[in-house]
C-alpha cells in the first residue's frame, strides 16, 4: 500500500464509524501560550477537553502535522540515531468529545490494525496503565489478541500528558514486534526499534494543574494518535519510516545533490546525516508554511536550531553549499496534494530558508574551526570537557546554538558544561540589563520615595479623558528631576513600544511640566522636567520643590497635541501590519514597534528588502483605508482565547493577562494592545513611508509619518520639485528625471572636453620644454612645475611625453590643495641603454616633499605634502640623473 493509500483507508475508517474528518491543524497553534508547536493530534481539542469550547460533533478524525523538537514532547536528539524518530511527522488520529470511550476505541484500533491492515495478530502487544484494570478487560474480552501480550506499565509509559499542564490520562499502546524470530516481549518500552509503538489510545480524564494537582474533567474523552510513518513502514514491510515511500523522494533529491546514496546501514555516518537533514528538511518546510519564521527567540530558535543542526551534517556528506532550500520544491510535489500550504507557500518558504542557510554557512567554518582549536585546547590538557565560556562564544560569535556543540563534542567523544554555558548566557544578560537600566532615568540611585498614601497603585484614566482632578500619592527626587505618582491619571506610561504622555499637573501653587511617563511597577510615575511658581511667577529647580501633605490635590492634563499625533502614529502602525500581512504574507509578524509624536517604527519578520513597488503598494493600502474613515473600536477585557479566536494578532513573544483589550478596526485590523488609538482611523490623515531597511537576519523595519507630520514632508518635497522645475524651465507633463540625467550626461561631456583641452594644452607647453631641456650625453632631462593641473591630468601628460623622444627622461611636479603630485619617466632606450630608472628616482625625490611613491623604471609616481621642497626635489632628480648618466659613461 503506498503510504498516501494509508492515511486514506485510516480516514475511511474512521468515517465511516461516523467521525467528521477534519483538516490538520497548523504545526503553529494558534491559541496555546503552552506550546511552541502543535506536538500532538489533541492540541487542537484541548477546548473541548476542557470543557471551554464545543464543537458541533462528538467524533472527529484526521491527520495531524506535529513538531516534536521541544518542550514536554522533544524527539531532536533522536533524529538520525534511530530510524523512528522525527520532529515533524504526521499523526493519525481518531477522537470521542465525551461519547464513545474504551470498549470502541480499542476494538476499532485492533480491528483496524488486524483486520483491514492484516497485521500479524502475534506480533502484536498492547500495554495498559497499572491500574487500569478496566481496559486490561476490554482487551482480553473483546478483541482476540493473545492475553499474554497485554502487559501493564507505569505513570511513565502509560500515562499520556499533552504538557505541563493541559488534558491528560492513562493510555493503551499498541507496540508491534518486529525482531526477526518474534522473540521482542521484553523489548516493549524500552526503546529498540525492533519494537515500536505504534498507536496511543489516551483516556483523556483529567486536566494537570500547574501545582501539579490531577483535576478531573466533567466527561471523559478519548483520544488517540498512530504514527503515519510507523504505521507506513510496517505495511510496506520495511524495516525503517525512512526506507517508506513518505521519505524517498527527499533522498533521491539529496542523492541528486551531493552524490550520496542513502541505504547503506543504519550506523553508517552518511545514513545518518541524510536522515537529519530529510527530517528537519520536512520540519522546516512545514514549519514556516504555517507561518514560523527563524530567529532567535521562541519557536523561532529552534527552528534555527534545527536548520543549523542539518547544515553541519550535511558537511557529512561533503556538501558545503545551502541545501535544505532544495528540498522545499520536493515536498511540495510529493505532499502538496495533502497539504495545500506546502504549494501555496512554496516560494516564500524556499527564500526563507535559503537565506538562513547562507547567513549561516559563512560562519560555520570559522566556528568549526574555533571548535576545532577548544578541542586541541581541551585534549592537550588531558581533559575532555569543552567549558562553559567557550560553548557559549561558539553560540554568541558563531551562532551554534549549545545543542550543536554538544553534538559535535560527542562526535569526537567530548561533553560540554551546560552549567558554565548557562552561567555565561546569565552574564551577557546581566550585562545587558544593566546597560539598559542606565540608560533609564527612573534609575535606582537610593533616593527614596515619599509616600502619602498606602496605596501605590495609579489607576490609568487616560482611554477616554486627558484631564482630570488627582491626588499626589507619592514623590521622589532623582538628579535633577521629580518624580511623581497620582492615585489616578490620564497619562500614558510608556508601554508596548509608544511613548509616554507628557502635559502638566498642577497644584495649588505650582506648574510642574511632565516630559515624560513610565510604570514602576503597578504606580504610574510622572517624571517633572520643570517646575513653576505660580504665585511669584518663576521657574524654580525640581530639586527644590518640596511637596507637603497640605498641596496634594492635583490637576492633571496631557498635552493634546502631542498625544493626539502620537495615537495617529500608533493606529497607522496596526493599520501598517494588516498591509503588509496581506501584501508579502502572512509570515509576517510584528518584532518591535515604537510610536511617538513625530513617527513610527516598525519591525516585522520578513526575509528580503521590499522593493519599491511594495512600499508603494504597502503605503496606498493604508491611506485608502484612511479615507474609509472607519471607526476605531476598542474592547476592554477580552477572554485572551476569545480575542485570539476573532483572529486578533498578538505580538509574539509577549506575555498575555487571561484578560486582554483588543483594539479593532472594523474588517481592516484587530491587536491585542494597550496603547491609545485615535477614535476614527480618518483622523490619521495621511500615512508616508520614509524608510525601509534591515534591523536584523529576516527582520525589516519600516519608519512612517501620519498626519501633518507627512504633510510637511510632502509639502518640503513638493517644494523642491517645483523649484526644481521652474529651474529646469521644465513643461508640466516633462519627466524631471530624464531631464536631470541628460544634464549630468551633458556636464560629463564638457568636463572631459575640459580636461581634454587641459591636456593638449600642457602637452604643447611640455614638447616644446622637452625639446629645449639639457642634451646631457645625448638624453634629454627635463624638470617641470606645472600649474593647476591635477595628478590625473600630469600623469597622462608623461605617458604622451615619454613617447617623444628615444632618449629622454623627466620629473614633472604639481601642486594641487598643497598637494604634491610627482611623475616621473624615462624613455625605453634611456632605460635600457643608460641605465635610468624611474621608480628609483622619483623615491629619492619624494623626499624633499615630504612623501613617498615609486613605480617601474619606465614610469612612477609619487605624492608628498610639502610644495616648499619641489625646487630641492627637482634639484635632486638633476643630479641624480648626471650621476647615473656619468657612472654609465665612466664604465
Ligand atoms: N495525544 C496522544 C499522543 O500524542 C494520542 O500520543
Amino acid at each position: 500500500m503506498k503510504s498516501r493509500e494509508i492515511r486514506q483507508s485510516f480516514l475511511d475508517y474512521f468515517a465511516n464509524k461516523g467521525h467528521n474528518i477534519v483538516r490538520s491543524a497548523p504545526v503553529i497553534p494558534a491559541d496555546d501560550p503552552t506550546l511552541l508547536f502543535t506536538n500532538a493530534g489533541m492540541n487542537q481539542f484541548k477546548d473541548v477537553f476542557l470543557d471551554k469550547g464545543t464543537r458541533p460533533y462528538v467524533r472527529a478524525a484526521d491527520t495531524q502535522k506535529c513538531i516534536r523538537a521541544s518542550g514536554k514532547h522533544n524527539d531532536l536528539e533522536d533524529v538520525g540515531r534511530d530510524t523512528y524518530h522525527h520532529t515533524f511527522f504526521e499523526m493519525l488520529g481518531n477522537w470521542s468529545f465525551g461519547d464513545y470511550y474504551k470498549v470502541e476505541a480499542i476494538t476499532w484500533a485492533w480491528e483496524l490494525l488486524t483486520e483491514v491492515w492484516t497485521l500479524p495478530k502475534e506480533r502484536l502487544y498492547a500495554t495498559v496503565f497499572h491500574d487500569d484494570d478496566e481496559s486490561f478487560q476490554i482487551w482480553q474480552k473483546h478483541t482476540d489478541i493473545n492475553p499474554e501480550h497485554i502487559i501493564r506499565f507505569g505513570e511513565k509509559d502509560n500515562f499520556w500528558e499533552m504538557g505541563e499542564t493541559g488534558p491528560c490520562g492513562p493510555c493503551s499502546e499498541i507496540h508491534i514486534d518486529l525482531t526477526e524470530d518474534g522473540s521482542g516481549r521484553s523489548l516493549v518500552n524500552v526503546g529498540d526499534y525492533r519494537v515500536i509503538e505504534l498507536w496511543n489510545l489516551v483516556f483523556i480524564q483529567y486536566n494537570r494543574q500547574s501545582d501539579g494537582r490531577l483535576e478531573p474533567l466533567p466527561k471523559k474523552h478519548v483520544d488517540t494518535g498512530m504514527g503515519f510513518e510507523r504505521v507506513a513502514a510496517v505495511l510496506q514491510g520495511k524495516g525503517s519510516n525512512y526506507d517508506t515511500d513518505v521519505f524517498k523522494p527527499l533522498f533521491d533529491r539529496i542523492t541528486e545533490i551531493t552524490g550520496v546514496r542513502y541505504g547503506a546501514s543504519m550506523d553508517n555516518p552518511l545514513d545518518i546525516a541524510m536522515r537529519v537533514i530529510a527530517d528537519h528538511a520536512r520540519t522546516l518546510t512545514f514549519a514556516l508554511s504555517d507561518g514560523a519564521m527563524p530567529s532567535n527567540e521562541g519557536r523561532g530558535y529552534v527552528l534555527r536550531r534545527i536548520l543549523r543542526r542539518a547544515l553541519r551534517y550535511s558537511k557529512n556528506l561533503g556538501y558545503n553549499e545551502p541545501i535544505l532550500h532544495q528540498l522545499v520544491g520536493t515536498l511540495a510535489d510529493s505532499m502538496g496534494d495533502v497539504f495545500p500550504e506546502l504549494t501555496k507557500q512554496q516560494d516564500t518558504v524556499r527564500k526563507i530558508i535559503k537565506a538562513e542557510e547562507e547567513s549561516f554557512i559563512v560562519t560555520l567554518d570559522r566556528g568549526i574551526e574555533i571548535f576545532n582549536d577548544v578541542i586541541e585546547q581541551v585534549r592537550s590538557a588531558s581533559g575532555n570537557t569543552i567549558n562553559g565560556k567557550d560553548a557559549f562564544k561558539l553560540y554568541d560569535t558563531y551562532g551554534f546554538p549549545f545543542d550543536l556543540t554538544r553534538l559535535m563534542a560527542a562526535d569526537v567523544g567530548f561533553e560540554v558544561d551546560g552549567e558554565g554555558f548557562e552561567h555565561a548566557m546569565q552574564q551577557q544578560k546581566e550585562r545587558a540589563r544593566t546597560d539598559r537600566k542606565e540608560k533609564q532615568h527612573v534609575e535606582d540611585d537610593g533616593a527614596e520615595w515619599l509616600w502619602f498614601s498606602d496605596v501605590h497603585r495609579s489607576i490609568f484614566s487616560g482611554y477616554d479623558q486627558l484631564g482630570m482632578q488627582a491626588m499626589i500619592t507619592g514623590v521622589k527626587h532623582v538628579k535633577g528631576k521629580l518624580l511623581v505618582v497620582l492615585d489616578q491619571t490620564p497619562f500614558y506610561p510608556e508601554s508596548g513600544g509608544q511613548v509616554g504622555d507628557r502635559g502638566w499637573i498642577e497644584t495649588g501653587s505650582y506648574r510642574l511640566q511632565v516630559t515624560d511617563t513610565i510604570k514602576d511597577g503597578d504606580a504610574i510615575v510622572h517624571v517633572i522636567g520643570a517646575v513653576f511658581d505660580k504665585i511669584l511667577d518663576t521657574a524654580i529647580t525640581p530639586d527644590d520643590l518640596a511637596i507637603d501633605s497640605n498641596q496634594l490635590s492635583a490637576e492633571a492634563s496631557v498635552d493634546r497635541h502631542v498625544r493626539l499625533d502620537t495615537e495617529r502614529n500608533h493606529t497607522a502602525t496596526h493599520l501598517l501590519h494588516g498591509a503588509l500581512r496581506r501584501i508579502l504574507g502572512q509570515h509576517v509578524q510584528q518584532k518591535g514597534s515604537f510610536v511617538n509624536a513625530e513617527r513610527l517604527r516598525f519591525d516585522f519578520s520578513h526575509f528580503s528588502r521590499l522593493t519599491n513597488a511594495e512600499l508603494e503598494e504597502v503605503e496606498a493600502e493604508v491611506n485608502e483605508q484612511i479615507r474609509t474613515s472607519e471607526q476605531v473600536i476598542k474592547h476592554s477585557e477580552v477572554p485572551y482565547d476569545d480575542a485570539i479566536a476573532k483572529g486578533a494578532l498578538a505580538f509574539f513573544g509577549d506575555k498575555y493577562a487571561d484578560n486582554v483589550r483588543v483594539v479593532e478596526v472594523p474588517g481592516i485590523s484587530v491587536e491585542l494592545c494597550g496603547g491609545t488609538h485615535v477614535d476614527n482611523i480618518g483622523r490619521i490623515g495621511l500615512f508616508k513611508i520614509i524608510s525601509e531597511s534591515s534591523v536584523a537576519s529576516g527582520v525589516r523595519r519600516i519608519e512612517a509619518l501620519t498626519g501633518k507630520t507627512a504633510e510637511k514632508l510632502m509639502w518640503n518635497e513638493y517644494r523642491e520639485l517645483q523649484q526644481v522645475r521652474h529651474l529646469l524651465k521644465a513643461k508640466g507633463d516633462e519627466s524631471l528625471s530624464e531631464r536631470v540625467s541628460e544634464l549630468i550626461e551633458a556636464k560629463k561631456e564638457l568636463e572631459k572636453q575640459l580636461q581634454d583641452g587641459k591636456l593638449a594644452s600642457l602637452l604643447s607647453v611640455l614638447t616644446a620644454a622637452l625639446h629645449a631641456s639639457p642634451d646631457i650625453g645625448g638624453c634629454r632631462i627635463m624638470t617641470n612645475v606645472v600649474e593647476g593641473v591635477d595628478a590625473d591630468i600630469l600623469r597622462q601628460a608623461a605617458f604622451a611625453l615619454r613617447e617623444l623622444l628615444p632618449y629622454a627622461a623627466a620629473l614633472l611636479c604639481s601642486v594641487e590643495d598643497g598637494k604634491v603630485s610627482l611623475v616621473s619617466f624615462a624613455s625605453d632606450k634611456a632605460v635600457r641603454e643608460l641605465g635610468l630608472d624611474a621608480g628609483k628616482l622619483i623615491r629619492e625625490a619624494a623626499q624633499s616633499v615630504q612623501g613617498g611613491g615609486g613605480g617601474k623604471p619606465e614610469f612612477a609616481t609619487a605624492g608628498g605634502k610639502n610644495p616648499d621642497g619641489i625646487p630641492r626635489a627637482l634639484e635632486l632628480y638633476a643630479v641624480s640623473v648626471k650621476v647615473a648618466l656619468q657612472g654609465m659613461n665612466e664604465q
